[in-house]
């Protein structure tokens, strides 16, 4: 007898993107409240702001930082930074419940022992969008990025470790958790166009948590 919980009517929980690589689905849902709740306390203190990147454009994403450095552009460059550029302070302190996430969803991928200092959090709005790029500005080439979505639902475009490689279309919804380190951890991702919409988490906003091991 079918049923509405057949296998193969619900996409699985955890699916191998590629050796490295790896989508939990709804693996943060039953903590997604909690996590938006520290976001709005880490802005209350680090304002979201829209970053100037070294050509001088100006990034559609909004982004604030948690965490012992956090990640910054201006004209000048991309850094780390263990203060608040706008605020001469330090970036307010990682939440424990930010932290727990990030190592269950490191572990659950196969990689033990996870210890992130920097958490880069971003706001997108209708239109926002993140072009494809590799993270590769921490020091750890193995260690992952464990990257939260929260709220509107959003496209991930998932390439391959060059440039010019195909790419990959993936809806990821609130709760879903992406992982990739190892042999995956310099592969080409982004953020296609928000589209427009509501959610109760967010209202007409994605929040996107990456967690990394800078030092
Ligand atoms: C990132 O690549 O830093 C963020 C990805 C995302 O917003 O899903
Ligand atoms: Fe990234």
């Amino acid at each position: 007898m079918s049923s509405l919980f057949d296998s193969d009517s619900f996409p699985p929980a955890r699916e191998s993107l590629e050796d490295g690589a790896v989508l939990l689905r709804a693996f943060a849902t039953s903590e997604a409240a909690q996590l938006i709740e520290g976001v709005t306390r880490i802005a209350q203190q680090a304002a979201f702001r829209h970053l100037v990147v070294p050509g001088g454009h100006t990034m559609s994403v909004a982004m604030t930082n948690c965490g012992r450095v956090g990640w910054v552009s201006d004209r000048t460059g991309y850094r780390y930074d263990p203060l608040d550029p706008d605020t001469g302070k330090p970036w307010p302190g990682t939440p424990p419940v930010f932290l727990d996430l990030a190592v269950r969803a490191a572990a659950d991928a196969g990689f033990a022992d996870y210890d992130p200092d920097a958490c880069l959090i971003n706001r997108y709005v209708a239109g926002a969008k993140l072009s494809l790029h590799q993270d590769r500005d921490e020091k750890d080439p193995w260690a992952p990025i464990v990257s939260v979505s929260l709220g509107l639902p959003a496209t991930f475009l998932w390439g391959g470790k060059r440039r010019a490689d195909p790419v990959r279309r993936l809806r990821l919804e609130s709760g879903d958790v992406v992982v990739w380190g190892g042999p995956a951890r310099f592969v080409y991702h982004g953020v296609a166009p928000l589209k427009n919409g509501e959610h109760p988490l967010t209202g007409s906003a994605r929040i996107n948590l990456t967690f990394r091991k800078v030092f």
